[in-house]
């Protein structure tokens, strides 16, 4: 059996700031991967991953990494089987901590199998196209499906952190399933 198959199914949550509802997001979006790809998908919060801002003295891209978390960033990424984005939108685009997680590597994106979900007032989907180009530059497999995920105004204004998104997100749950079908046929198509 091809490596990447036994290959851990990151979901990577997007936001890192006080009061987020990424990770609570993330957390529903891998439970919906769980159910369609039967595995477990595991939720990888920014915020555990000490990366400083673009510290990284040398081109990430010629993979010769000069900081010890890099490198254990490097492993990580490199192992997995397929990468799942749930990112919401910061001022049309997508938060910092997320660009800066993916500019610290290169070549240990290439390829792997990539869905984007993103959450907004409108879905967030002017931050998914620009995470989508990201996504091509670094030679990421993504798949056709980007559920955009309407956030309720009142949620927005409310800055609880916290959401129900089974209840809040409901009418995104078929698309949803969809687009983890489709990482499922490009996972496969690796072994
Ligand atoms: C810096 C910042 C910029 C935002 N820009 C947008 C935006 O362009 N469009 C939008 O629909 N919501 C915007 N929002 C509202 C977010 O959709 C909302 O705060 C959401 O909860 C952010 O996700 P998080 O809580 O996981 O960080 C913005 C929020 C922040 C903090």
């Amino acid at each position: 059996m091809c490596m990447i198959h036994t290959s851990p199914i990151l979901v990577i949550a997007g936001s890192v700031r006080p009061k987020r509802i990424a990770l609570q997001i993330a957390q529903w979006v891998s439970e919906i991967g769980r159910e369609v790809m039967d595995r477990t998908l595991e939720v990888v919060d920014l915020k555990d991953w000490h990366l400083p801002m673009d510290d990284e003295p040398g081109i990430p891209a010629t993979g010769a990494y000069a900081c010890d978390h890099t490198r254990v960033w490097s492993r990580k990424i490199a192992e997995a089987g397929a990468l799942v984005f749930v990112t919401p939108q910061y001022n049309w685009g997508y938060p910092a901590a997320l660009k800066n997680a993916l500019d610290h590597l290169y070549s240990e994106w290439a390829g792997k199998p990539a869905m984007i979900v993103s959450y907004g007032g409108h879905g967030g989907g002017k931050c998914a196209d620009q995470l989508r180009q990201v996504c091509e530059a670094l030679h990421m497999n993504l798949i056709a499906t980007q559920p955009r995920m309407k956030l309720p105004r009142e949620r927005i204004e409310a800055n609880t952190g916290d959401i129900e998104p089974a209840i809040e997100f409901a009418g995104h749950l078929a698309e949803l399933r969809q687009a983890f079908g489709e990482l499922e046929v490009a996972r496969a198509t690796l072994v």
